[in-house]
């Protein structure tokens, strides 16, 4: 649909300075993903090929999140060695677009809250005045920190002028430059070569080719959107904990649009990473992160907290639970309070009870793991019944063992494992038992000391 091939700049080799980090600004996260993802992403959405990512602080850390996010496909990294300014990083990307003709869309990597929307009506009256510089402009009730769009009365833009080096007046002018930018190729490089550093910061200014086209009377509009809220940057940790509550909310709002129930959105953390099927259900307090896939039909209640972990269908997870990359099959119960680390495997219909830590064990179908209970590297068969107390000591304090116990097995209560060591088929494991050996199948396995009962030995024990 684009009339001319459109190219994309996203300008990521700052530091950041007023977020007080040692990360770059554009790595801190919204969202669960580096904030340079969503402008990247949005970029690529739009249609814009090749898309030039120029890094510069950190470059090593910002590609590798870029590329571990969205892969490499249409994506091209231009080093910005020194961070002199807006206008040099665009200038070292250059190289990059070097058999592109077009236009350029520009953006910066701290506006993780853009939306396609708006880089296509910024396209569209560009098309439409048929402008070499086009300039998305938005009106703050606050402008302080932004450079200023000046504009005469036929609407055309004149220059920007920034914080650093605008007069009283010039402050004054509340329609602020957002930082996004379609520029016609060819006039974009020869501009910025006449662009010099004659300002308060000593930088090559990328505003500064809206000077060099209004002195020529070249067409240069700022197009201003009220979609403020969408085009802010990101460049304190306030302004990203208020991003990030925005893109909190259209998470939300997109999965809520799927199916998914969510009892309280004021008090659900999910990130733009996770996918949960329909007609599940949020309780209140549930954080979803990292890679978490969530089938139909589930129920998640307060406080649990989910990270990298697979959920099938029709599971339920009391309050209170953490897993980090454990799989549930369908049919699965989990908590309250249950703790699944990675490893864990829970298949279909099996019940994880309170107060029970699974780390690379396998739980096998409709077996119960209801109370009190440690398993670790352990393998665990159909229909077996782990009692309450029970313990995989899986650690003798150089390496670590694994714990079999096959189908059908009963586990009294308060028993404890020394691995290695295998449970045979439908065995009974006495409670209280401290098992060391293999157990055969259909066997019954007590180790515990008999009872020994002295009557009266209260009394005899008072006279001596
Ligand atoms: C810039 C604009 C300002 C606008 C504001 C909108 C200039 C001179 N000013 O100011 O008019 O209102 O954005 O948010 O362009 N960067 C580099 N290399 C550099 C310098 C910056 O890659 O040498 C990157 C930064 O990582 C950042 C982006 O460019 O992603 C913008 O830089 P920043 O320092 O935040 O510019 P502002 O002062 O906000
Ligand atoms: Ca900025």
């Amino acid at each position: 649909m684009h009339k001319r091939p459109i190219a994309a700049i996203i300008l990521a080799a700052g530091k950041g300075t007023r977020m007080k980090s040692k990360k770059a600004k554009v790595l801190h996260p919204i969202g669960g993903r580096p904030m340079v993802i969503y402008t990247v992403r949005v970029a690529m959405e739009f249609g814009a090929d090749p898309v030039v990512v120029v890094v510069g602080h950190q470059a090593g850390e910002v590609k590798e999140a870029i590329t571990r996010n969205l892969g490499n496909q249409g994506i091209s990294f231009a080093l910005q060695k020194e961070q002199l300014g807006t206008g040099h990083a665009v200038l070292s990307a250059k190289q990059h677009l070097r058999g592109f003709s077009g236009d350029v869309l520009i953006l910066s990597g701290d506006v993780p809250l853009l939306t396609k929307e708006i880089i296509l009506s910024l396209h569209r009256r560009h098309i439409q005045t048929k402008a070499l510089v086009s300039v998305l402009s938005t009106q703050l009730p606050n402008p302080y920190g932004y450079g200023r769009c000046v504009v005469d009365s036929s609407g055309k833009l004149l220059r920007i002028v920034e914080e650093h080096d605008g007069s009283k007046s010039e402050k004054e002018i509340h329609e602020v430059n957002t930082g996004i930018y379609i520029v016609d190729k060819e006039f974009l490089f020869k501009a910025l070569t006449q662009v010099g550093t004659d300002n308060n910061q000593g930088e090559i200014y990328l505003t500064d080719i809206v000077r060099v086209a209004s002195a020529r009377d070249l067409p240069v509009y700022a197009f201003c959107t009220d979609m403020w809220q969408e085009v802010m940057g990101i460049n304190s940790r306030a302004e990203q904990a208020r991003a990030h509550d925005v893109m909190r909310r259209k998470i939300l709002n997109r999965l809520m649009e799927t199916g998914v129930t969510i009892l309280d959105p004021a008090v659900t953390y999910v990130e733009d990473s996770v996918t949960i099927g329909a007609d599940t259900v949020l309780h209140p307090q549930v954080h979803l992160l990292g890679k978490t896939v969530i089938g139909r039909d589930c129920e998640i209640m307060t406080g649990t907290h989910i990270t990298d972990s697979e959920l099938a269908n029709d599971i339920r997870i009391f309050p209170y639970s953490v897993l980090e990359g454990a799989k549930l099959e369908s049919g699965t119960q989990i908590g309250p309070f249950a703790r699944l680390r990675p490893g864990a495997v829970v298949c279909k219909g099996a019940r994880i009870g309170n107060f029970v830590e699974l780390k690379k064990a396998e739980v096998g179908e409709n077996t119960k793991v209801m109370h009190l209970t440690y398993l670790g590297d352990a393998h665990v068969g159909k229909n077996v019944n782990v009692g309450a107390g029970t313990i995989t000591c899986n650690y003798d304090g150089v390496h670590k063992h694994t714990t079999t116990i096959e189908d059908g097995v009963f586990i009294g209560s308060d028993s404890q494992f020394v691995a290695p060591v295998l449970i045979g088929k439908n065995s009974f494991i006495g409670a209280g038992s401290t098992i060391t050996q293999d157990v055969p199948p259909e066997a019954l396995a007590v180790s515990r000391g008999r009872q020994l009962v002295k009557e009266n030995w209260v009394k005899s024990k008072r006279k001596s």
